[in-house]
């Protein structure tokens, strides 16, 4: 059924632009179908709460909104929103004998703890796109491990669709929109200003360094963030990161761009950042 009413849509002329979500939608997401639209002709939005990227507690709690989600989809200018059910989708169940792994890539990024995690995100997109057939599909900065694997899945398995990069949109108070925001306290909420606050300072400390005094400089830099996240009652920082923008690699002496990335727990959600600046060489 999906497949029959994809084909028909992707038979239409011009560039199709798709910008798959799990939903709960925000500014972030409004920005990604903005561009979508200005580069496309017509454009795709998808709402799927994938079951199988989450633990099952986090799965349960995630917020939806699709009756909000349609009016946000269609304001910034979404031709079709594409919300299917989790049996639509995994009509065979969840665990399917096919799977999109990249052990390499997962060591690489540190995340062999997430690798179930993004395996599932890697399988849900490759099959969106396979929906959907879009000629664009835009991501977000703002989860920078993800948008990386798939366009390294994109490049390997020569698929005929091009990833836009997009950066990230802030609150005023330099939080990044999240769809886990909604779940956090009014202190909660409060405290969470202290992420971007920590990714400034890390910023401004790594770059008064260069070369190898840079490089020693990192764990000093990462403990700083590390003080003033938890200086704030309700936060602890779970990971901090200082790595080379373009390879996720630790920075080298001769790195060009950093990407501070930082996964913070306020209260029971775990909110994730990350800023990415120039070097001096
Ligand atoms: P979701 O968290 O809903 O994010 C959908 C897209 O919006 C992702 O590409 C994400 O990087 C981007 N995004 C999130 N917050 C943003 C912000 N503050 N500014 C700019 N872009 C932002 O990521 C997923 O869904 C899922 O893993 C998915 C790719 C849909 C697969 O299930």
């Amino acid at each position: 059924m999906m497949k029959s009413w994809a084909r028909k849509f992707s038979h239409k002329k011009g560039a199709c632009g798709f910008v798959p979500t799990l939903g709960a939608m925000h500014e972030g997401h409004g920005s990604l179908i903005r561009r979508a639209q200005r580069e496309n002709d017509r454009v795709v939005v998808s709402v799927f709460v994938n079951p199988c990227q989450f633990r099952k507690n986090q799965y349960l709690r995630y917020p939806r909104n699709l009756e909000a989600d349609a009016l946000l989809s269609s304001r910034e200018g979404a031709d079709v929103l594409f919300a299917p059910s989790a049996r639509q989708m995994y009509p065979n169940g969840f665990n399917s004998d096919s799977s999109v792994v990249m052990p390499g890539m997962f060591k690489r990024i540190q995340s062999q703890k997430l690798g179930w995690h993004y395996r599932a995100v890697l399988v849900v997109v490759l099959k969106l796109f396979g929906i959907v057939g879009p000629d664009r599909a835009y991501f977000g900065l703002k989860d920078p491990h993800q948008l990386a694997l798939i366009e390294k899945m994109v490049e390997d398995f020569d698929l005929p669709v091009m990833i836009r990069p997009c950066p990230t949109m802030r609150e005023r108070d330099g939080l990044a929109f999240s769809s886990r925001n909604a779940l956090l306290s009014p202190d909660e909420r409060k405290a969470a200003s202290v992420i971007y606050r920590a990714l400034r300072l890390g910023r401004d400390e790594i770059v008064l360094h260069e070369g190898q005094k840079r490089q020693k400089s990192v764990s000093k830099v990462i403990s700083r963030m590390e003080a003033m996240i938890s200086a704030s009652r309700l936060a602890r920082a779970e990971r901090i990161e200082i790595v080379d923008a373009a390879t996720l690699l630790p920075l080298g002496k001769d790195s060009r761009t950093a990407m501070i990335h930082v996964s913070v727990r306020v209260g029971s959600q775990r909110l994730t950042d990350n800023l990415r600046f120039k070097l001096k060489k």
